[in-house]
C-alpha cells in the first residue's frame, strides 16, 4: 500500500457528498462512504436532446434516402425569407439522365401539401431523373430497398417507369424494379428491390427514375427507404439507433431547441402539419439553414421514443420566434398556440377515441404515450421584451387545468407563475465545464431559487465545446466531470441531456450541391450515409447511462491542483476572421506599446505573412478578404511570442449576417481570443476565448451592429489578459481574460445499485500524468471483484468515420477491490469501477 499523505490543514474540508478539491501532490486519496447515502438518482436522469440541426433527421436518423423528395427545397445557399423552390427548372439534388428534359411545374398536383411536380420529358429514347441523396445514396450488399412515388403519364406517355440504384463508378445499375404502364392519372407506385450480396458498400450512388419513349411523366413525393430499425416502414436508421439504445436514455427532449421556435411564426414547429401520411406533410423551412421535409414529424418522434423505451419530454411552441417576434399573453394568437399545445398533448397522451388520440392511432400508435413533462418554449431568456412571464403564465394555467398531472418546465426563471422545473443550459470550454461541475453543489453560488420552493432543474442542454464536428477526448473529460456534478445533485437536477445529439459530418461538396453537414461545432454522434460513430463524449455518456446507480454515495477526494487552467502569461499571433460574412480588411499594422512597429508597415500588403485557418482568403491590392461567402474562417499573422501590442486596421462588410472579428493571443486556429464585432446576428460586440476549438464568450458584451459597405477604423490594444477595442476612435470594448481559478486535476463520484448490491465509482483524471490513488471504502462489507471501464487517449484525440473507435471504452476485470485498495488512473482518463459491496 502507498503511504497516505494527510491533507494540509489549510485545505481542511468537511465530509460531504461533494467531490472536493484539495492541494496535495500525488498520491491522491479517495474516500467513499457507504454508511451515509446521498440523494436518490431518478430513473429519468439520463436522456437525449434532439431537434432538426446538423441534418439530424433528414440525412440522419430518419432513414429516407431521397433529398428534396417533394422538390420544394430552395436553391443552395438560399435561406430565410428568400428561400423559394425553383419553378420551371431542375430542382436541387435532382439531375437529368440521357436525352430528356426535367423541370418542376404546379399543374394539377397530387394535393395541396405536394404543390410541385417534377416533369420528365422524353425525346424518343431513354431518359430519366436522378437524386443524389444526402451526400450520396448508400448502397449496401444484400439490402432490400423500398421505393415509392406518385406518377402519371402526360402527352400520351403510357409506358412503365424503372427505379434503380446506380453507382457513380461505372454508372452501374446495381438493383432495380419496374412499374406497370402508367396512366394519365396520379397513382402511387411502390417498388422493392434487393442489392446483390457481393456489391461493395458505397455512398457514391444515385437513385434514378427512368423511362423510354416519347411524352412526359409527372412525379411527386419520391421516396426510397433502406432496411430500417426493427423493419418499421418509414422508420429509423438501425446503426444510429443501436448507438442510442446503448445509452439507455430515459427520455427524449423534443423537438428542440431553436427548432421548436423557428425563425418566424410561419417556420415554427407546427405539429399538425407533421402528422398523418407523408403525402399530407408540406415540409417547412427549418432554423438551421435548410428545409425540413417533415417526413420525420410528431409520429416519428413517438416511434423513436417507443423503440428506445424512452418518454417524450415535449417542448411546446410558446409564441416566441427566433427573430424576436412574440404573441403577447391574452392575444388571440397566444390563445391559438395554447390550444394547439393542449391538442398536441392530447395527440401524445389522449385515448384512441379522443379527437387527437384518434389521429395518433391512425398514425400507427393506438396506445397513448406516457408523458410526465412538458416544456413551455425554449431559451426564452433571449426574449428581451419580457413577454415570457405572461406567455408562460397563460399556457401553464391552461395546461394545469386540463392536465394537472403534468410537470411543467420553464425555460428561464419566472415570477408570476410557478414552474415545476427550470431548464438550464450551458455550452463552454473544458476548463469552464470542469469548474461548472460544482454548479449545483450547495454553496456554489448558483441561484438558490432553483433549489428552493420545490423548483427542480432540468439540465436540458449542455456540452463541453472542443472538437468539431464531434468532441475530442479533453471535452469528454469536461463532460464527465460536469455530469458527475449533476448526478451528485440529482435531488435538484432530476434530468439532464447533452446537446446537440447528432451531426452529419459530410464536408461541403459544391459540385454536387451539398453544403457542410453540420451547423453546430461540437456534437455527440457523427455519421455519413454509410457509417456512424460515437465521440469520446458519447462513450462517456453511454458508459454512465449503462451504469446508473440508484442513490448517490458520498465521496471525498484529495487530489493535486492544477496551477491554473488558462495561460498565466498569454501570448500569440494576431489576425482577422469572418463568420458567415463577406468582409474586407486593410492597413493592418501591429505596434509595440511604445509605438514601434512590431510588424512590417502594412501586413495586408504581404500575402507571405498570413496563415489561413478553416478556409481560403485572397490578398490583393492591400485588401485581405475571405473566399466564397466567408463561412467561418480566420487569417493569422505575427509572432507566437507577442504579448503586449496594439493592432490598427480598416474593415468593411460587403454582405452576410454578422460583422468583423479580430484575433489575438492566437496559438493556432483552435486556441485564441477574439473580439466579435457584430456577432450574434450582427447585434453584439463581445470577446470570446477558444480552447482546443471550444469557444465561449467572456465579459459583458454590448450592443453593436456593423453597417454594410462602410469602412471602419478599428484598433485593438492588448496587454496580457486585458484587451481594449476602439471603433472609429471610440472605446467599445474593455475586457480582462483573467487566468481561471485553480482547479483539481482529478474528480470522483459514486453511486449504489440497490438491486444488484453494487458500488459504482467514477473517476476522472484530467492531468497528463498517471494518478496513484488510495481508495478507502467506509461502511462497506462483502466487497467482491467486478469490472473496470476506462476511456483514455491524448486530449486532442477524436473519433471519425475513418477511425470510429480511436477513443473507445476498454473493459477489464477489476479484482483488487477491498476496504482499502490502490489504483492508478491513466492520464486524461475516465474510469468506472463497478463491483459488489454490501452497505
Ligand atoms: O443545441 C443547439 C442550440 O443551442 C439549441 O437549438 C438552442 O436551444 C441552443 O441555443
Amino acid at each position: 500500500m502507498k503511504i497516505f499523505h494527510p491533507k494540509s490543514a489549510l485545505c481542511a474540508i468537511t465530509w460531504t457528498v461533494l467531490s472536493v478539491v484539495a492541494c496535495l501532490a500525488a498520491p491522491a486519496k479517495l474516500e467513499v462512504d457507504l454508511s451515509h447515502l446521498g440523494p436518490l438518482i431518478p430513473a429519468s436522469f439520463y436522456g437525449l436532446m434532439t431537434e432538426e440541426i446538423n441534418y439530424s433527421y433528414d440525412g440522419g436518423l430518419f432513414a429516407e434516402l431521397i433529398r428534396n423528395r417533394t422538390f420544394q427545397d430552395p436553391a443552395a445557399g438560399q435561406y430565410g425569407r428568400i428561400a423559394k423552390p425553383p419553378i420551371g427548372a431542375v430542382p436541387p439534388h435532382w439531375s437529368v439522365i440521357g436525352a430528356a428534359l426535367a423541370e418542376t411545374n404546379k399543374i394539377d398536383p397530387v394535393n395541396p401539401a405536394l404543390p410541385l411536380n417534377l416533369r420528365l420529358t422524353l425525346s424518343g429514347g431513354a431518359g430519366g431523373v436522378a437524386n443524389n441523396g444526402y451526400w450520396g445514396i448508400p448502397v449496401r450488399p444484400g439490402a432490400r430497398y423500398t421505393a415509392s412515388f406518385y406518377a402519371r403519364g402526360v402527352g400520351g406517355f403510357a409506358g412503365p417507369v424503372t427505379a434503380a440504384l446506380v453507382t457513380d463508378d461505372g454508372d452501374r445499375s446495381v438493383a432495380k424494379a419496374e412499374t406497370a404502364p402508367l396512366s394519365g392519372v396520379w397513382k402511387k407506385y411502390i417498388l422493392t428491390f434487393t442489392t446483390p450480396s457481393d456489391v461493395l458498400p458505397t455512398a457514391a450512388a444515385r437513385f434514378v427514375l427512368s423511362a423510354n419513349g416519347t411524352g412526359s411523366i409527372d412525379f411527386s413525393l419520391v421516396s426510397l427507404f433502406p432496411p430500417t430499425y426493427k423493419d418499421v416502414p418509414n422508420g429509423l436508421r438501425p446503426d444510429i439507433m443501436k448507438l442510442l439504445a446503448d445509452m439507455h436514455p430515459a427520455f427524449i427532449r423534443l423537438p428542440g431547441g431553436n427548432y421548436v421556435e423557428g425563425i418566424r411564426f410561419a417556420d415554427r414547429f407546427s405539429w399538425k402539419k407533421m402528422i398523418g401520411p407523408a403525402d399530407q406533410r408540406p415540409g417547412h423551412q427549418g432554423c438551421w439553414s435548410y428545409r425540413s421535409s417533415d417526413g420525420f414529424g410528431l409520429p416519428e418522434y413517438l416511434l423513436w421514443c417507443k423503440q428506445l423505451g424512452a418518454e417524450p419530454v415535449l417542448a411546446l411552441f410558446a409564441g416566441y420566434t427566433l427573430n424576436g417576434d412574440y404573441a403577447a399573453a391574452g392575444s388571440p394568437e397566444l390563445d391559438l398556440y395554447t390550444k394547439e399545445a393542449l391538442e398536441e398533448i392530447e395527440y401524445v397522451t389522449g385515448p384512441a377515441n379522443s379527437e387527437w388520440g384518434r389521429r395518433r392511432a391512425a398514425d400507427g400508435f393506438p396506445e397513448p404515450f406516457r408523458l410526465k413533462y412538458v416544456e413551455i418554449g425554449n431559451e426564452d431568456f433571449f426574449d428581451r421584451s419580457g413577454s415570457y412571464e405572461g406567455r408562460f403564465a397563460n399556457m401553464a394555467k391552461a395546461i394545469r387545468k386540463k392536465y394537472p398531472q403534468l410537470k411543467i418546465i420553464a425555460t428561464t426563471p419566472v415570477t408570476v407563475a410557478k414552474p415545476d422545473l427550470i431548464d438550464d443550459h450551458i455550452y463552454a470550454t473544458a476548463g469552464t465545464m470542469i469548474r461548472e461541475g460544482t454548479r449545483y453543489d450547495p454553496g456554489s453560488g448558483h441561484p438558490e431559487g432553483r433549489k428552493t420552493n420545490g423548483i427542480k432543474v432540468f439540465m436540458g442542454e449542455w456540452a463541453t465545446q472542443g472538437g468539431s464536428p464531434t468532441p475530442n477526448l479533453m471535452s469528454a473529460l469536461g463532460d464527465a466531470v460536469f455530469v458527475m456534478g449533476l448526478e451528485r445533485n440529482a435531488d435538484d437536477v432530476v434530468m439532464q441531456c447533452y446537446a446537440p445529439l447528432f451531426a452529419n459530418v459530410n464536408a461541403e461538396d459544391q459540385a454536387k450541391g451539398h453544403p457542410r453537414g453540420w451547423q453546430w461545432n461540437t456534437n455527440l454522434i457523427g455519421y455519413d450515409s454509410l457509417h456512424v460513430f460515437g465521440s469520446p463524449s458519447y462513450h462517456v455518456l453511454a458508459v454512465f447511462g449503462q451504469n446508473k446507480g440508484d442513490v448517490v454515495v458520498p465521496v471525498r477526494l484529495d487530489a493535486p491542483h492544477l496551477p491554473a487552467i488558462g495561460d498565466p502569461d498569454p501570448h500569440g499571433r494576431v489576425g482577422v476572421g469572418s463568420y458567415g460574412t463577406q468582409v474586407e480588411y486593410s492597413d493592418f499594422v501591429v505596434t509595440n506599446p511604445d509605438g514601434r512597429k512590431l510588424s512590417t508597415d502594412n501586413l495586408t500588403k504581404d500575402a507571405g505573412q498570413w496563415q489561413f485557418c478553416q478556409g481560403g482568403w485572397s490578398l490583393g491590392g492591400g485588401i485581405l478578404r475571405p473566399l466564397g461567402d466567408g463561412s467561418q474562417t480566420w487569417a493569422l499573422t505575427g509572432d507566437l511570442g507577442w504579448t503586449n501590442y496594439t493592432i490598427t486596421l480598416r474593415a468593411r462588410k460587403l454582405a452576410g449576417d454578422e460583422g468583423f472579428i479580430l484575433l489575438w493571443h492566437a496559438v493556432d486556429g483552435d486556441n485564441y481570443r477574439w473580439w466579435n464585432l457584430g456577432g450574434w446576428g450582427n447585434t453584439v460586440s463581445r470577446c470570446e476565448v477558444s480552447e482546443n476549438g471550444g469557444r465561449e464568450p467572456y465579459g459583458e458584451g454590448a450592443p453593436f451592429s456593423v453597417e454594410t459597405g462602410r469602412w471602419y477604423d478599428l484598433k485593438l490594444e492588448v496587454n496580457g489578459h486585458a484587451a481594449r477595442g476602439y471603433v472609429d476612435g471610440k472605446l467599445v470594448m474593455a475586457e480582462n481574460d483573467e487566468p481561471r481559478q485553480p482547479t483539481a486535476t482529478a474528480f470522483a463520484s459514486a453511486s449504489y445499485v440497490n438491486a444488484s448490491g453494487e458500488l459504482i465509482v467514477k473517476f476522472v483524471n484530467t492531468a497528463a500524468t498517471p494518478l496513484e490513488t488510495e481508495i478507502h471504502l467506509r461502511g462497506a462489507s462483502e466487497i467482491g471483484a467486478g469490472k473496470a471501464i476506462v476511456i483514455t487517449g491524448p486530449p486532442s484525440a477524436i473519433n471519425s468515420i475513418s477511425q470510429p473507435e480511436n477513443v473507445a471504452p476498454k473493459e477489464e476485470p477489476f479484482t483488487n477491490a477491498a476496504a482499502v485498495f490502490d489504483r492508478t488512473f491513466a492520464p486524461y482518463s475516465v474510469t468506472l469501477l463497478r463491483f459488489p459491496a454490501k452497505k
